[in-house]
């Protein structure tokens, strides 16, 4: 995930067309565009799916979900109520599904295989297209998909744990720095020194209340989590005695172009608390993020290095019925899409890099000879869906491997099914 969006939602799918020479060979789709990223970019991005498609004789398609991008059914009316009612994840993958059937039509093509792929959100709407619709989907690859976190079957610490662990191994004191730092800021706070506030973080304005500091707790509490899952080369001489300012600056400022930090601008809280981007798409999101998808995920200065921030399900209930006039449905993912039953599923990959803070959302291990875990180490958020590079460490190369050997074996199997249903 790129930007300054929380999750990154990519699916992909591989169908197969008919070549000239009668032979079938296949199409990659993709579903989910990234919050924040065009579909365009994230194809751009995504180098694995075109590289398995060159060798394979696949044609690529990225397809964008409802609500995001310029997918908006009722144009700059789609996030009024209740217009965005139609925003779910069962429209979504009922779009894929009809698109799919529609295009393997048109393109003759209603013999070969179909496999998805997606990271993040994208890699959970891989999983379920494979769990809602085995007819049309041969297989998935789910990259960095928290799909049991934002089933609500996680732990709420994780996701802020996990992203201080990230600055812990860079070096114990780097999260001791940011901790400090945070520290600093609250005393600063309780003297209500909200000039020497203003100008330690470079803000517009000078905050002038509790709401405000929070506001700039979340703002900087997001900057981390942003240089976690992007793995930006931070290192130790981000953190120094203004620990906090380097990393909003690299975050919030990256062109260079801002003489001041906005709090209320640069930063929203919502559903999500690790963020939700800006513009249309984070509405989309955090509609999302009130309905379906939980992500109740909270800081404590204990188990992680930020203020505590809690976020609960009444907190999430109370927000999401003044926002947009909805109750969160917190069991509706896990009920269906089988949550912990997952071990009776089939040919799906979940893979995640060990560097990324979702990746403890998600199935780390093993569940069957088709339900196949992949840790990649040194590995940022779905890094594998990338395409091959210099830099890349043995672990992503041996990733990607396996997973185009098992997707080659699904493909062909899937054939055979096929075939013998004509
Ligand atoms: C943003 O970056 C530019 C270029 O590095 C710098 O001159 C400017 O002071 C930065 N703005 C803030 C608010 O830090
Ligand atoms: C975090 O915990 C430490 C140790 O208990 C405390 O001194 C510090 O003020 C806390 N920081 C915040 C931001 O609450
Ligand atoms: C991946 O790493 C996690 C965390 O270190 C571990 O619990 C899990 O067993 C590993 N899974 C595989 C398939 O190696």
């Amino acid at each position: 995930m790129r930007k300054m969006s929380a999750l990154l939602a990519v699916t992909v799918t591989l169908l197969c067309v008919q070549r000239s020479t009668g032979r079938k060979a296949m199409v990659l789709f993709s579903s989910t565009l990234e919050m924040k990223e065009t579909v365009w970019e994230f194809a751009l991005n995504s180098g694995f799916i075109t590289e398995l498609a060159a060798q394979q004789g696949a044609l690529v398609i990225f397809a964008e979900h409802r609500y995001y991008g310029k997918s908006l059914p009722f144009g700059k009316d789609s996030f009024k109520i209740p217009q965005i009612g139609l925003l779910t994840v069962e429209q979504a993958l009922a779009d894929y599904a009809v698109m799919i059937t529609e295009l393997k039509q048109q393109l003759a093509a209603t013999q070969c295989p179909v496999i998805v792929f997606g990271g993040s959100y994208g890699g959970m709407l891989s999983v379920y297209m494979r769990l809602k619709y085995p007819n049309i989907v041969a297989g998935a690859l789910a990259a960095s998909a928290p799909i049991l976190s934002t089933a609500g079957m996680g732990d709420p610490r994780q996701f802020f744990r996990d992203v201080t662990d990230d600055f812990a191994s860079v070096t114990p004191e780097c999260r001791d720095a940011v901790r400090g730092a945070f520290h600093q800021l609250k005393e600063l706070a309780e003297h209500q020194d909200y000039s020497r506030i203003q100008s330690e973080f470079s803000l517009c304005k000078p905050p002038s209340s509790a709401q405000d500091i929070h506001q700039l707790n979340g703002l900087l509490r997001n900057a981390f989590t942003l240089m976690a899952m992007l793995d930006y080369p931070y290192s130790t001489h981000f953190i120094g005695e203004h620990a906090c300012q380097p990393c909003q600056a690299i975050v919030y400022n990256a062109t260079g172009v801002l003489t001041c930090f906005d709090l209320y601008s640069l930063y929203l809280e919502c559903a999500d608390p690790t963020g939700c981007g800006l513009g249309f798409d984070s509405m989309a999101w955090d509609y999302q993020a009130c309905t379906e998808i939980n992500l109740c995920y909270e800081s404590n200065n204990v188990t992680d290095m930020f203020p505590p921030m809690p976020f609960t399900e009444s907190d999430r209930e109370r927000y999401c019925f003044k926002r947009w006039s909805v109750v969160p449905q917190p069991d509706w993912l896990k009920i269906q899409f089988w949550g912990d039953a997952l071990s009776t599923a089939s040919n799906i990959i979940f893979s995640n890099g060990d560097l990324d803070p979702w990746a403890n959302g998600g199935v780390r291990k093993t569940l069957s000879s088709s339900l196949i875990a992949i840790n990649i180490s040194e590995g940022a958020h779905h890094l594998d869906l990338r395409g091959s590079n210099d830099a890349d460490p043995v672990s992503v190369i041996s990733a990607r491997k396996t997973e185009a050997d098992l997707i080659a074996q699904w493909v062909k199997m899937e054939k055979i099914r096929l075939e013998q249903s004509l």
